[in-house]
């Protein structure tokens, strides 16, 4: 009875443990704000990691907003921009997927949009919950952003982290 009652339990803990490794916290993060966030989420949710990593790494310079001619100025003006992706995601595992980024012009940055174009068939079956940092902007813009540019996927209210 004892025996039983242990393979049960064991059975158990395997079935909760599958459960609870069934969220995925995708990130961007250009300065390490959104990292700190997704590693918290991570923690909470006891979910796997991962980082959207740009083939190209974003300089100082890149990022300056207040240049009209910088990598990311140019990015964000061109609603088309796709900077490519160093990894693909094997996102198959996965049930809900946190997906996080830095504001960048009230939006996300685009290499959101390139991990979502790479990816979207599967990403049709998931929930997503956007979350983001940001100097001072809410994240309404963004989820807004996403769900008019992707109508088919399934987007949960966003969270701002601090
Ligand atoms: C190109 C660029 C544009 C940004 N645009 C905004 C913005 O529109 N609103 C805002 O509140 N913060 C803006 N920020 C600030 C970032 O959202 C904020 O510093 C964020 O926490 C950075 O996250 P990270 O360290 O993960 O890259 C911008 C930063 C950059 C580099």
């Amino acid at each position: 009875m004892t025996f039983l009652l242990s393979v049960m339990m064991f059975f158990m803990a395997q079935v909760y443990a599958q459960k609870e490794s069934k969220t995925l916290v995708a990130y961007f993060s250009a300065t390490g704000n959104t990292r700190t966030a997704a590693k918290e989420i991570a923690k909470q949710k006891k979910a796997v990691l991962w980082e959207i990593e740009p083939s190209e790494h974003y300089t100082a310079e890149d990022l300056n907003w207040r240049n009209k001619q910088s990598r990311s100025s140019k990015e964000m003006s061109d609603a088309e921009a796709r900077p490519s992706i160093k990894q693909c995601t094997n996102i198959m595992p996965y049930d809900t997927i946190y997906v996080g980024f830095p504001i960048w012009w009230g939006i996300c940055p685009r290499i959101i949009n390139s991990w979502i174009d790479n990816n979207l068939e599967q990403l049709e079956s998931k929930t997503l919950v956007p979350f983001a940092t940001s100097g001072s902007s809410g994240i309404d813009g963004a989820v807004n952003y996403l769900k008019k540019t992707y109508p088919t996927l399934t987007w949960q209210k966003g969270i701002l982290k601090k």
